[in-house]
């Protein structure tokens, strides 16, 4: 790492047009979350000052997108999209009175790995490209290097035969002293193929003034970018292959890791078991011991070490399981916390409720926390038994060591050790059911 002061200028005002959408390229989901958090997640890494997107096309979006992502982070408006160069221009007055390095990203490229970023910004030259070898080289601009110096970036559109032959390409990613950017990017003019503001062209400016420029390379698996549909689904075919990977590595064990989808920052402790189908939203954390049984889908939640989720389980935003809980079949978990050994087994709701310790929540149990305009809670005690099928009008509170009877709809508070009955009472009619079923037999044969 640098000892450098570091700040983040993420470059995500283009429009994506390739991707036929009405909504920006940077906020096409990967791995959970919009594109350009993958890109800040990198960025991150580096421990940066400050760090600032470029916005664009459907920039209120992308404003409230990064807000969620990193509320640190600013957003520069580029109204027009005259080329990268023009783009940093834009996050200039952002960068007043910074020093340090400058690190640009694309929002649109999802897997700059932070080490090779650490070996970006701790590399001594003022200015520093991102470089790959290009299986093919296509449209991507062109490093001319002399030795272990870059000397410019070429554009393809600007460039001859013999510099179109250099497989070595441009990534985007670029690093450089504040000063030397600032001062660089003032100065660049669009008289090019392209018409554009070119941030390449800072490296030629660069090296004119007697500054260094210099080339870090990458594996250009690193240098996806996004540009259409299919390149997205594939970008996340990688990401999810990477993520099983390391989930393995990382001594969490899958009967079928192919059909287990993770989310960007989900976390899965040692000696966490996975069964087949289940996918992670963001949010999750699982700790160690933990088993979550197949078909279960989960986001912003928390499952701790020796719990059993599932199978068939969904567990939604504020879900906390507490140790050695058990969560079953056709149970959905809502902005809840369940203490340690409650057991959820099956076909219930628990929304905006608390659950004492080892508590059992009977079969088809319901909290009816909305009523059409609010949300209300439900807290239910330590050791409590809930009998099956008990719909729990909320705001209600049901007591330590209380029962409510099967079929119950509680609508006031139990008291603790007490029993809330709420169903009308059972009445027994001798020999009624053979009398109907007489009757309704002989309306058929006349029939
Ligand atoms: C750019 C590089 C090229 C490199 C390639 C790698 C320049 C001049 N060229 O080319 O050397 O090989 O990336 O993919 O930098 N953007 C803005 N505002 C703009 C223009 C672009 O925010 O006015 C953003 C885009 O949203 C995108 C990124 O910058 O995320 C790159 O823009 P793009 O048009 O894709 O650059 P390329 O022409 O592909
Ligand atoms: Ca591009």
């Amino acid at each position: 790492m640098t000892d450098q002061a570091v700040a983040l200028v993420v470059l995500a005002a283009g429009q994506g047009s390739r991707m036929l959408s009405d909504l920006p390229k940077v906020l096409h989901r990967l791995g959970g979350v919009p594109l350009v958090g993958h890109a800040l997640a990198a960025g991150r890494s580096l421990d940066p000052e400050r760090v600032i997107v470029v916005a664009g096309h459907g920039a209120d979006a992308v404003g409230k997108a990064v807000a969620k992502l990193d509320p640190e982070a600013q957003i520069a408006l580029q109204e027009q999209q005259l080329g990268t160069g023009h783009a940093v221009a834009q996050a200039l007055p952002l960068l007043d009175g910074f020093e340090g390095k400058v690190v640009v990203l694309y929002g649109d490229t999802p897997f700059i790995g932070a080490d090779t970023l650490a070996a970006l910004v701790s590399h001594p030259a003022d200015v520093v490209v991102l470089g790959f070898e290009a299986a093919d080289p296509g449209r991507y601009g062109r490093l001319v290097v002399r030795g272990d110096k870059l000397d410019r970036i070429v554009e393809y559109k600007d460039a001859d035969e013999a510099t179109r032959a250099i497989a070595l390409c441009n990534s985007g990613v670029m690093a450089a002293d504040a000063g030397l950017l600032r001062d660089l990017v003032g100065r660049l003019g669009n008289e090019n193929a392209a018409g554009e503001y070119y941030l390449t062209d800072v490296v030629g400016l660069a090296r004119q003034e007697g500054r260094s420029a210099a080339v870090v390379t990458c594996d250009e698996a690193e240098t996806l970018g996004i540009n259409t549909r299919t390149e997205l689904a594939a970008a996340e075919a990688a990401f999810q292959a990477r993520r099983r990977d390391e989930m393995l590595e990382n001594g969490v064990t899958m009967a079928d890791p192919a059909t287990v989808w993770f989310s960007l920052d989900t976390f899965i402790g040692r000696d966490a078991i996975l069964g087949q189908n289940v996918v992670f939203g963001p949010g999750v954390t699982v700790e160690s011991g933990a088993e979550i049984l197949p078909f279960c889908h989960l986001e912003g939640c928390h499952v701790s070490a020796g719990a059993t989720v599932g199978p068939f389980t969904r567990l939604r935003p504020g879900a906390e399981l507490g140790g050695d809980v058990h969560v079953g079949n056709f149970v959905e978990i809502k902005n809840s916390v369940l203490a340690e050994g409650v057991k959820v087994g099956h076909l219930t709701y628990l929304g905006d409720a608390e659950v004492g310790e080892r508590t059992n929540i009977g079969a088809g149990t319901v909290t009816c926390n909305y009523d059409g305009v609010g949300k209300h809670r439900t807290v239910i005690g330590a050791e409590a038994f809930i009998g099956s099928d008990t719909m729990l009008v909320a705001p209600v509170k049901v007591g330590n060591r209380a029962m409510t009877g099967s079929g119950s709809v509680i609508t006031q508070d139990v008291p603790d050790e007490a029993l809330g009955l709420g169903r009308a009472r059972q009445v027994t009619k001798a020999g009624l059911a053979k009398r109907i079923m007489q009757a309704l037999r002989a309306a058929k044969g006349k029939a």
